[in-house]
């Protein structure tokens, strides 16, 4: 359906500051896996020409990107972990910035959502030993997860480092900044959930517990690469991946004290009309980017009045980037939109990854 375009003083269109990142508008690319780097974890010409078509985003957020090998959960994501992979990185951030993007990787450990034909054999990781019900999509197609070893308390510095060195990679890549992936029931996800995380020692139990290895995640990551290029991705209550969640205390709790290390941005997946919103707001003092988070389609209206309202500083759009590579031109102009295909979002070629056409 044609909208009307936007005002040039529609909030949506104007800078936005996260720490060190300088996004021109407020309309930001979500996430978004899409299986198709090397086998090795390496982005290759398909993912810079992905990547590059999509840099009039106010920030690209690159698709979940392992720290380490054993926090790879499935086929064909891209790695930040070896010097082939820090070199695929470069020619990404590279396109993106000569079309004058800011890039952001993300950093997705995915600890118990994993089969051990992606992690190259070793026994996933996580706040638990309890394996995740369901299947996960594995070469061999679907699969039951692989059960998890809980991870010894003396090793949560190392891993904490694994994500501090990724950062470091990325940094040298020339990448902009690191996200890290707190969200959708992933390794940090697993750590803050009540119903996941069933740990005895001083990573369990309260909510200052459970969030103590995200929080030293975060510091670890700071410390590496400054705290004003590294984001956090949280997404309190959702069910994905096998998380129950009944304290969600645990978020302010959580973004109290990343407040204090002073990340870039808080990337929040909520419902605008949620509570949380309001919660996590009066609790982070600095930049807040909204995302659905599946509850309901990203509109451009109401991503609009999500900003005009205060409710955040800006948007993330995640399948509305996927299919349109222009977003931010077609919303502007009010221009039709392609769909997403869903058959390709996961895996592929070219098809469905860099064919969708822009207007011009
Ligand atoms: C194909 C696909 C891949 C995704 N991969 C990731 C990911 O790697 N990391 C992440 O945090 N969220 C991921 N998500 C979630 C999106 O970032 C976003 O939260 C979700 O699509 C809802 O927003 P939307 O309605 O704007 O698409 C993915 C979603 C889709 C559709």
């Amino acid at each position: 359906m044609t909208q009307k375009p936007l005002n040039p003083d529609s909030p949506l269109l104007q800078p936005v500051t996260a720490g060190a990142l300088h996004a021109a508008n407020r309309v930001w690319m979500a996430p978004l896996t899409r299986n198709r780097a090397d086998a090795d974890g390496t982005p290759n010409d398909l993912s810079v020409e992905y990547y590059r078509q999509r840099a009039g985003a106010g920030v690209v957020i690159s698709e979940g990107s392992q720290p380490s090998a054993v926090g790879q959960g499935y086929p064909n994501t891209a790695g930040l972990v070896t010097d082939a992979n820090e070199a695929g990185w470069a020619r990404v951030a590279e396109a993106v910035h000569a079309d004058g993007g800011v890039l952001v990787a993300q950093l997705m450990h995915v600890g118990r959502i994993a089969h051990t034909s992606a992690t190259g054999g070793a026994t996933p990781v996580s706040s638990t030993a309890v394996a995740a019900q369901g299947e996960i999509f594995t070469t061999s197609g679907q699969q039951p997860f692989s059960a998890p070893r809980a991870l010894e308390t003396d090793e949560l510095p190392g891993v904490a480092a694994e994500y501090a060195d990724a950062a470091r990679r990325a940094r040298r890549a020339g990448v902009d900044g690191v996200e890290l992936h707190a969200a959708n029931g992933y390794l940090l996800h697993q750590f803050l959930a009540d119903g996941v995380n069933d740990r005895t020692d001083a990573y369990g139990g309260s909510a200052e517990n459970r969030a103590r290895f995200v929080v030293e995640v975060a510091r670890a990551t700071a410390d590496a690469i400054g705290a004003d290029r590294v984001g956090i991705r949280i997404s309190p209550g959702n069910p994905f991946n096998d998380i129950t969640e009944s304290d969600v205390s645990v978020y302010e709790t959580l973004v109290t004290q990343l407040a204090d290390l002073g990340l870039a941005y808080v990337h929040l997946l909520a419902p605008a009309d949620d509570p949380v919103v309001g919660k996590i707001r009066a609790v982070w003092p600095g930049t807040l980017v909204l995302n659905t988070g599946f509850g309901v389609d990203s509109e451009r209206d109401d991503a609009e009045r999500a900003v005009a309202d205060g409710l955040a500083d800006a948007v993330a759009v995640g399948r509305p980037f996927l299919a349109n590579p222009d977003l931010v031109v077609r919303w502007t102009e009010g221009a039709d939109l392609n769909e997403p295909d869903p058959d390709t979002f996961y895996g592929g070629g070219a098809e469905g990854y860099t064919d969708y056409p822009t207007l011009r």
